[in-house]
């Protein structure tokens, strides 16, 4: 694993369009996998700077994003389809058939999962996949337990999670209960994982992560035996790791 230590969220996000953007020029058609979260938003307006600024151009990159609540439709303005599009597909003008993301409206979802599991199959795979952690350790939606052989799955929402995420809804009571997510092999299986961790409530998940055992307990564990991991922290959350 190489640890890039950074000192705000501001600089990390910085240090992270540059390992995206040195993806892209070295491969035009790469494939990249997503997240949502508070943590990416920094990284995906330097990424629309750098695309406005004509330093790198995405018009043959795909995108397949981690996950989606299950029973939100597109247009639900909760939706991580929503949220992509306002932070990084209209800024950086992607075009839809480049863009992937779990429909929360499938009717059957097993159906959805599998399909989505095989289309990121047939793009080649993930060349380049961006991760956030949850405070629990979640990947994805990739709750503790996950089996980490895992591919695209419905998963159930832990409250951990739901109450996590209600600052993004009105009230609790509003954040879905069941979502759909790539599983932890599915995220195994890039031949690049970039993990950004920020924040001061991030450094006990992130110092059990990696100086822990690899456990069910913290899906994020498995990411040791990624070949190539970069973690890039901002100090706040990387103090447990250097103490
Ligand atoms: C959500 C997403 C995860 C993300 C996590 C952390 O649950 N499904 O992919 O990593 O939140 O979010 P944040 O970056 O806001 O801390």
């Amino acid at each position: 694993m190489k640890l890039i230590n950074v000192a705000t969220p501001e600089e990390g996000a910085v240090k992270a369009a540059e390992i995206v953007i040195k993806q892209i020029k070295e491969k035009p058609a790469s494939v990249l996998g997503l997240p949502t979260g508070g943590t990416p938003i920094g990284l995906y307006s330097e990424l629309a700077k750098a695309v406005k600024s004509k330093h790198v151009d995405f018009s043959q990159i795909q995108t397949f994003n981690l996950d989606e609540y299950y029973g939100l439709s597109k247009d639900d303005p909760q939706s991580y389809y929503t949220f992509m599009n306002v932070n990084l597909y209209a800024s950086c003008g992607l075009r839809s058939d480049q863009t992937h993301i779990p429909s929360g409206t499938a009717p059957d979802a097993e159906v959805e999962v599998n399909a989505y599991e095989a289309a990121i199959a047939q793009a080649g795979g993930l060349d380049l996949q961006v991760l956030g952690i949850g405070g629990n350790g979640h990947i994805g939606f990739n709750e503790p337990g996950t089996d980490p052989k895992s591919r695209t799955h419905v998963v159930t929402l832990t409250r951990n999670t739901r109450e996590a995420n209600a600052r993004f809804f009105t009230s609790i009571d509003e954040v879905p209960t069941r979502a759909m997510t790539m599983g932890i092999q599915t995220i195994l299986d890039a031949k690049v994982i970039l993990l950004l961790v920020f924040g001061a409530n991030k450094a006990d998940i992130l110092f059990d992560a990696f100086k822990g055992p690899v456990s069910l307990n913290n899906p994020a564990s498995f990411l040791q035996n990624h070949p190539h991991l970069i973690v890039i922290a901002d100090t706040a959350a990387a103090t447990r790791l250097y103490a």
